[in-house]
């Protein structure tokens, strides 16, 4: 076991590239058993979550060959098997993103059922409704989810929550369906609209994607292609509130502006001056924070996936900060973390109210989640002493090289072993 051991830091300065992004890397990995032909990935993030969906293809028959920094070569003509190993599916519930693909193709899955988390019990009903929709027998038993269809049929499917993973694997099972499958209420994020662009340049009939209708005309086969993972929204926001929290002056490179516009907007009323320049963004906080609310929705709203950085962050904005969690039931776990660092918070159900401006102090803290334990590392930068963020493979599934990259700009943060 590892930890982090991070000191107070100062100022933040200089530059940080972002790698590829974690969820739109996993769905488009999984969709690469659509293809029958080579498929060339680039800007794929070296985590171990993508390590684990490349393992999850190596088991179903999928050829899987790493050809450099980022690049992959994935090969699904011989698909062989269609049922995944418990061992793969319970290191990662986003391995169920193999459902869609293996249902579309071979007409059959099966899978442990994907368990829940610290953040909440990551119900899977709406990927299941649009699976039956499209004609397809499910049985749950024992732990296990299969998925029958001797033929899959377009239908139009409404999802009652616009769920990430839902619109991904009902649209990844659709491409090869016949006729027309319609999602209304479909999920809007930027990971989506990756994922149909890859999906399209595989020969796939999608249209709509980023907005809440998606339409997809089932095609009989997929074949290969070149793609480039778009940059990660989330680890961009991450930098950014670092160099707020430290009162820097960061460059973060390798942007889509136009998905930072939460962010972005949170950080302006936070005081922060920020330069958008093309494929970057410069965050620059020379004066004190003032307090902000956050309210965590569906894209285009403020990102769940950043709650827990801006938390970091209020405790240093002085006044009363609110933060309203509306995506996931239980996703204020970092709190009581933050709490031994001295955070003034209190929790009332979905709604965190933080007093900020206290000083924090180093404590010993434990990644609860992955964007949890970015926030740990946020708090440490500030907080005298040293911070010991303990269970980080939470972090590294989702931040590639996190320390190398906290180091170039400034920050005193190293690995270390845990003593037994
Ligand atoms: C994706 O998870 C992301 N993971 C999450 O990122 C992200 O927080 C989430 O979307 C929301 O943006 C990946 O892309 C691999 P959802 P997903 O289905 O697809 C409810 C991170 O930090 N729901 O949109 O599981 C669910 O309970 C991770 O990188 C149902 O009720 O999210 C939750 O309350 C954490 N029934 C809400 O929808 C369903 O069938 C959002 O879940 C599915 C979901």
């Amino acid at each position: 076991m590892e930890k982090l051991l991070v000191e107070s830091s100062g100022r933040l300065q200089g530059k940080v590239r972002i790698s590829g992004a974690k969820n739109a890397a996993l769905p488009i990995l999984a969709a690469c058993l659509l293809g029958t032909e080579d498929i060339y990935l680039e800007e794929v993030p070296d985590l171990k979550d993508v390590e684990i969906m490349c393992q999850v293809l190596e088991s179903l028959g999928a050829k899987v060959k790493k050809v450099g920094k980022g690049e992959l070569i994935i090969n699904s003509a011989n698909l062989n098997n269609y049922k995944t190993k418990y061992e793969l599916m319970s290191k990662m519930r986003a391995s169920f993103l193999v459902m869609g693909p293996l249902l579309g193709r071979l007409g059959k899955t099966e899978n442990s059922l994907p368990g829940g988390c610290s953040i909440g019990s990551r119900p899977i009903d709406l990927h299941l409704k649009g699976f039956k929709a499209l004609g397809a027998k499910v049985q749950t038993d024992f732990g296990n989810i299969s998925a029958y269809a001797d033929r899959l049929v377009g239908q139009k499917i409404y999802l009652d929550f616009p769920s990430v993973g839902a619109t991904e694997n009902i649209m990844m099972a659709a491409v090869l369906a016949e006729g027309e499958t319609i999602i209304d209420n479909a999920a809007m994020e930027p990971e989506i609209v990756d994922l149909s662009n890859f999906l399209r340049k595989l020969g796939a009939n999608v249209i709509g994607a980023g907005t809440s209708t998606i339409k997809i005309k089932g095609v009989p086969e997929l074949k290969g292609a070149r793609h480039s993972v778009i940059p990660d929204r989330i680890e961009a926001g991450t930098f950014m509130v670092a160099a707020a929290i430290t009162g820097g002056d960061v460059v973060v490179e390798n942007v889509i502006l136009n998905h930072m516009k939460p962010v972005i907007a949170k950080l302006r009323e936070a005081g922060c001056r920020i330069d958008e320049e093309g494929e970057s963004v410069r965050v620059l906080c020379e004066r004190g924070l003032k307090p902000i609310d956050i309210k965590t929705l569906p894209y285009p709203g403020f990102p769940t996936d950043m709650q827990a950085q801006f938390l970091a962050l209020m405790t240093r904005c002085n006044g009363i900060n609110i933060a309203i969690e509306t995506v996931f039931e239980n996703r204020f776990m970092h709190v009581d973390e933050l709490k031994k660092m001295g955070a003034d918070i209190r929790v009332e159900e979905r709604k965190a109210i933080v007093n900020g401006g206290k000083p924090l102090h180093g404590a010993k803290v434990r990644a609860t989640d992955l964007r949890a334990g970015a926030a740990l590392i946020l708090a440490g930068l500030t907080a005298t002493g040293t911070t010991e963020v303990h269970e980080i493979y939470h972090i590294d599934r989702g931040y590639e090289n996190i320390e190398e990259k906290f180091r170039k700009l400034g920050a005193k943060i190293t690995r270390a072993k845990v003593e037994d």
